[in-house]
């Protein structure tokens, strides 16, 4: 063999042309649309079962043994049964010894049992290497291979040899190998195709628990103090002028609430005098779904800017302007063109879109494709430096709105819902502006540089 060949076969088929012999304990859904691929991949495959007479249609091609006979034919067994029935797995234990035993099994809910499935199984059989693999695919995707959410075969295992079969069968399968390292790992691989969105939960709770808050308060507000008071019926509002005072508000809020976790961390930063302190767990549960709050956040800005956009077409506005034009046409007068009107109305509707431009910026930015191409500090830059400057400019979209009627627009006692949606995102500017004091960012950025203070005993 010349030196600077290559060889283009993998390194399995070149140095052992007979098909591999692969094992399945199991003949269910999942072992079937296992076996199928497995068989389309150009593995033999023999099938262990308790009634290898009667155990319904097989994969054409594969072999069906008793339990034993199976076993001891393969190197490596796929365990496609439920954990309930791992216990016959004992009296084979001679057999499957030095075997590697993959364990698909996966449970209906978290905490089920008090040790993962593929650890009870090393357990029962302590001599086989037991590796979970398998257990976040579809049966479909086992099937009919990799597609769209099951490209991705995690999986753990505390022996390396064990890990690299069961990963060069993975990715002859087609799919993408992850290592979640040794077999502590398989709880949390057993726990994945539990969850749905977690990361999502709690923005999602947070934008709906606001959203509802100030949608009540803003119909008592708006709706029912004019109905009661005036006797006016403006339930009509619902529809538009009210969502596009809540969903700004919310959005704005939940803005804010991105950049406060790390200012809370800055500030614990400095009273502790040292980095290297674990900061509380619901700040770090915080910190870690800033990018989905934000990216929620967002979504109602967007909301916002849609219904801005068909305030001109509303039939109340047109109904106020037609009729306000023929009262005038009627007095024969004409109102002064205000200036400042004009300079407000203009200043916060051009802030707005300023703030909207930004905080789109922030969005494609948090996309893995993009953020992906971006150096950490490139990152951190636009989260950061820009976020602030966002979170600054819808800040002060929102003061421009307000105006002077922050101090005279009380109705029943409750201050106009604006001016509640400032408290947060003010706070937050302000506790950001104390931490860019220079002596106070100087300690800081010792702080983060690893200095610790000692404190005098
Ligand atoms: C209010 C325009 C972007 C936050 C308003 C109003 C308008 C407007 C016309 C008054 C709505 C009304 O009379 O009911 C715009 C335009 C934007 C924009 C044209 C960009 C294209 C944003 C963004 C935020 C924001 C990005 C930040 C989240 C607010 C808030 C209010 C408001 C909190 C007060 C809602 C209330 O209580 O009445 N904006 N806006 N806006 N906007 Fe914007």
């Amino acid at each position: 063999v010349k030196p600077e060949s290559v060889s283009l076969c993998p390194v399995s088929i070149a140095t052992n042309p007979e098909r591999e012999l692969l094992c399945i304990f199991g003949t269910g859904d999942l072992g079937r649309s296992l076996g199928q691929r497995l068989l389309q991949s150009g593995y033999r495959l023999v099938y262990g079962s308790r009634r290898p007479h009667s155990c319904g249609p097989l994969p054409p091609g594969a072999q069906v043994l008793s339990h034993e006979a199976a076993a001891q034919s393969a190197s490596l067994i796929f365990l496609c049964v439920h954990r309930e029935h791992y216990e016959f797995l004992e009296s084979l234990a001679p057999q499957l010894k030095d075997k590697v035993l993959v364990d698909v099994s996966n449970n209906l809910k978290k905490n089920l049992y008090p040790e993962a499935n593929a650890e009870y199984l090393q357990r029962l059989i302590p001599r086989a290497m037991v590796v979970k693999a398998f257990n976040t695919l579809s049966a479909w995707a086992l099937q009919n291979g990799p597609s769209d959410a099951n490209r991705q075969v995690y999986l753990c295992g505390n022996s390396t040899t064990a890990k690299q079969a069961v990963a060069d069968i993975a990715t002859k399968l087609g799919f993408t190998v992850l290592d979640r390292g040794s077999l502590s790992a398989a709880r949390e691989l057993e726990d994945f195709p539990l969850q749905l969105f977690p990361e999502w939960r709690l923005p999602i709770r947070l934008a709906f628990g606001l959203t509802a808050f100030f949608f009540f308060y803003l119909l008592i507000r708006d709706v029912v103090y004019a109905y009661v008071q005036e006797g006016k019926d403006n339930s009509f509002r619902i529809m538009v002028s009210l969502a596009n005072k809540v969903f700004p508000i919310v959005s704005l809020i939940m803005l804010a609430l991105c950049y406060l976790p790390g200012v809370i961390a800055a500030f614990l930063q400095l009273y502790r005098g040292t980095k290297y302190k674990r900061f509380p767990d619901w700040l770090d549960r915080w910190m870690l779904c800033r990018k989905q709050m934000g990216l929620l956040a967002l979504a109602f800005a967007s909301l916002h800017v849609l219904y801005t956009l068909i305030i001109p077409i509303r039939y109340y506005v047109r109904y106020r302007l037609a009729a306000n034009t023929i009262s005038q046409i009627m007095e024969n007068k004409t109102s002064k063109f205000d200036t400042t009107m004009a300079w407000r109305t203009d200043s916060y509707y051009s802030v707005g879109i300023l703030g909207f431009g930004l905080y789109l910026l922030l969005g494609i930015s948090s996309l893995p494709s993009v953020s992906n191409a971006l150096s950490w500090r490139e990152f951190t830059f636009i989260q950061s430096k820009l976020g602030y400057l966002t979170l600054f400019i819808c800040t002060f979209h929102t003061y421009l709105y307000g105006w002077d009627k922050f101090l005279h627009k009380y109705k029943w006692y409750m201050p106009p819902s604006y001016m509640l949606c400032l408290v947060v995102p003010s706070m937050v500017l302000l506790l950001k502006l104390l931490l860019l004091l220079p002596c106070v960012d100087k300690s800081l950025t010792h702080i983060r540089q690893g200095w610790e203070r000692t404190d005098p005993e």
